[in-house]
């Protein structure tokens, strides 16, 4: 039996940070979403369903980098999961406390929730312009196959682009779209490759300063893991990177591999989240017979502390570590898996950004613990009751 006490939950397209500290005793007084949400749940509601939520009276925290939309997504995440379960059952008591960190500055550092624009040469490490290469290769065919069938109209490599994000973006929107059918497999699979491509040569693996500006938060949060929940006040990983991934890694600029797991559509997904989840779980005595004397507690059982990485739900195994129920890495594993193999994958982040001359530049990301005195605090009330909504 296992129970998440800490779950941290980063939305890739918002990169929203919300620390949820839900309660053991399973929520009883579900209440159907908001009429207002898209017949699929959202990431809030989602992640009450899984997690739980805390006893009326209790406060999320989330921190968010403070482009607008970004807050936005920020906001309807905290009303989403402020109109879940038993927080309807205090009104009165019931926010999300947001802390908006300093947007896309580069005097923050690595304190920060966009530390890449403090890192003066992660632009240089940025090489996606092999996406647009591999684009290349395959955009003109579909404009000629597309042409035959056309009079009077002919489209050329950009319209296809535009034609193939437009299934995306229809389908997210509506549910459907007509351009999706449009096209072939075998094109959806090079227009696959190509984000998969721009993704991992631009903010992923491929670029060499990615570890090193996304470990100051991998390292917050392994910290935060270790502190565990009453402690705390308000790429990184390297998942792509296993032995077995050897001839998969770094991806090919020209030949998808069909073994790869670096997939765009996987991670950065409309409404994609990562989840990092603590787990709690106690483990059942191989002999179940107990005695126990009148008047007395039984020992309590063992607990054992593990971490789960997720994916839009999926889980995903850290590489190295999996010796916990269901592939989980114990925690302890996974803070000396944090301290020693990504440290070292990531370098310090003012060295390998070249800021050594910079006298206050900082490597820690400490915006979990220490409220950053740039940061603005906002508070988003319970403003949703059973059944209805005042959006
Ligand atoms: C709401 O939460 C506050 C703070 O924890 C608590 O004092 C109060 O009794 C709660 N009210 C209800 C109705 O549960
Ligand atoms: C929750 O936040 C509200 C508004 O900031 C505050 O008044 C209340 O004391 C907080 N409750 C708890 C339990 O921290
Ligand atoms: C931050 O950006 C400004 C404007 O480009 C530049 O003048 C300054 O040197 C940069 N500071 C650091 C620490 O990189
Ligand atoms: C570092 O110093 C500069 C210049 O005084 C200041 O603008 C910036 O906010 C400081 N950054 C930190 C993280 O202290
Ligand atoms: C396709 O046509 C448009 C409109 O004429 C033009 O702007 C664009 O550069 C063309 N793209 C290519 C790859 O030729
Ligand atoms: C956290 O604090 C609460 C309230 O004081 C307590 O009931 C709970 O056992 C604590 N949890 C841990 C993991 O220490
Ligand atoms: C990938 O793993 C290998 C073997 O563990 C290691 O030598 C290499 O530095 C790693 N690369 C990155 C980018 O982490
Ligand atoms: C369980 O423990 C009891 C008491 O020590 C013992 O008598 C019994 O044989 C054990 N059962 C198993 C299946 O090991
Ligand atoms: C730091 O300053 C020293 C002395 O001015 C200079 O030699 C060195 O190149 C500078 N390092 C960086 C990374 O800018």
């Amino acid at each position: 039996m296992c129970a998440t006490n800490i779950n941290l939950v980063f939305s890739l397209e918002a990169l929203v940070a919300g620390q949820i500290y839900p309660s053991t005793t399973s929520p009883t007084s579900r209440s159907s979403s908001p009429q207002s949400a898209p017949s699929k749940p959202s990431p809030s509601v989602l992640s009450w369903n899984r997690y739980g939520f805390t006893k009326g009276g209790d406060n999320i925290t989330i921190w968010t980098a403070g482009q607008q939309r970004v807050v936005d997504t920020a906001t309807y995440f905290a009303r989403g999961y402020l109109s879940q379960g038993n927080y309807l059952s205090n009104t009165t008591e019931n926010r999300a406390n947001l802390i908006i960190q300093p947007d896309s500055v580069n005097y923050t550092f690595a304190n920060s929730l966009t530390p890449s624009a403090a890192c003066p040469l992660y632009e240089s490490g940025d090489t996606s312009s092999v996406a647009t290469t591999f684009r290349a290769s395959y955009q003109p065919q579909i404009a000629n196959r597309l042409n035959q069938y056309l009079d009077g109209l002919t489209l050329n490599a950009t319209d296809i682009g535009v034609m193939q994000d437009l299934c995306g973006f229809e389908t997210s929107l509506n549910g459907n779209s007509q351009w999706c059918d449009v096209f072939e497999d075998e094109e959806w699979l090079d227009y696959e490759y190509a984000d998969d491509l721009n993704y991992y040569y631009g903010s992923g693996p491929g670029n060499p300063f990615s570890a090193t500006v996304g470990f100051p938060w991998v390292k917050a949060v392994s910290e935060l893991f270790a502190l565990g929940p009453n402690e705390t006040t308000p790429g990184a990983l390297g998942l792509w990177n296993t032995s077995v991934s050897e001839s998969v890694y770094p991806l090919s600029l020209t030949a998808p591999d069909p073994r790869r797991k670096f997939r765009s559509s996987y991670i950065v997904a409309f409404r994609g989240y990562v989840a990092l989840e603590r787990l709690a779980c106690t483990t059942t005595p191989a002999n179940t017979t107990v005695f126990h004397l009148a008047n007395t507690t039984p020992d309590p059982v063992p607990t054992e502390l593990f971490v789960r990485v997720r994916f839009n739900r999926a889980p995903f195994v850290i590489p190295g570590c999996t010796s916990g129920p269901g592939s989980t890495c114990p925690l302890a594993d996974f803070t000396q898996y944090v301290q020693t193999t990504r440290a070292a994958a990531a370098g310090d982040f003012v060295q390998m950004c070249g800021l050594q001359n910079i006298s206050n530049a900082t490597s820690d990301a400490t915006f979990f613990t220490v409220v950053d005195p740039e940061s603005l605090q906002t508070v988003v009330p319970l403003n949703y009751v059973v059944g209805t909504t005042n959006t």
